[in-house]
């Protein structure tokens, strides 16, 4: 069900943030407020309102990762996340960065199998991350999220 009224723009740096949408993606305020400094933020329109976000953050002048994806739960499930994916991503080649990178928990099932339907490959596991860096214990799938799966996207290859 493809929800054909998406219009994805980036953010103007003096526009109100939707932190309610940042904060599905990741839980720390501290964390997002930090990378926000150095990202471009996209978001996804549908009849005026914003219900997905997405955030490119620099890490070089080849390297780029996206820090934080998320859609309104309302609006799940109707092709959303994968449109403004694909848009950040040809966004990120446009901008010439070589590799794009994505991480998410290890009981993020829905998340993995979509960003591998992107090209994104598994190339990294950081172990305890989730534990190490955010205060409360995060559950999703009834499963602890502890290790941060890293994907990457070669981006000198079509996009
Ligand atoms: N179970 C199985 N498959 C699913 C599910 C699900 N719950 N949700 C989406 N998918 C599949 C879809 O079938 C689709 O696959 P396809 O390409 O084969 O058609 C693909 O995933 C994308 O579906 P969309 O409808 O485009 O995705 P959606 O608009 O629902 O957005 C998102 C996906 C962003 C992950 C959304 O579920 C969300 O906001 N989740 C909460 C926040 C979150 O966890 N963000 C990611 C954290 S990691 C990070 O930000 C780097």
């Amino acid at each position: 069900m493809l929800n054909k009224n998406i219009i994805i723009r980036n953010l103007d740096n003096n526009k109100k943030l939707p932190y309610d949408l940042l904060l599905l993606a990741d839980p720390s305020r501290e964390l997002v407020d930090e990378y926000l400094k150095q990202s471009y933020v996209f978001v996804a329109d549908v009849n005026n309102k914003t219900v997905g976000v997405c955030v490119l953050y620099h890490i070089n002048r080849n390297k780029a990762e996206i820090k934080n994806i998320a859609v309104d739960p309302q609006y799940q499930k109707q092709g959303i996340g994968n449109t403004l994916m694909k848009e950040v991503i040809k966004q990120a080649a446009d901008k010439g960065y070589k590799e794009l990178i994505i991480g998410t928990g290890n009981n993020g099932f829905s998340q993995l199998y979509m960003y591998q339907r992107l090209g994104f490959e598994m190339t990294e596991i950081i172990r305890n991350f989730f534990i190490d860096n955010y205060k409360e214990p995060i559950f999703e799938n009834g499963l602890q999220c502890k290790h941060m799966i890293i994907l990457t996207k070669d981006l000198t290859e079509n996009v």
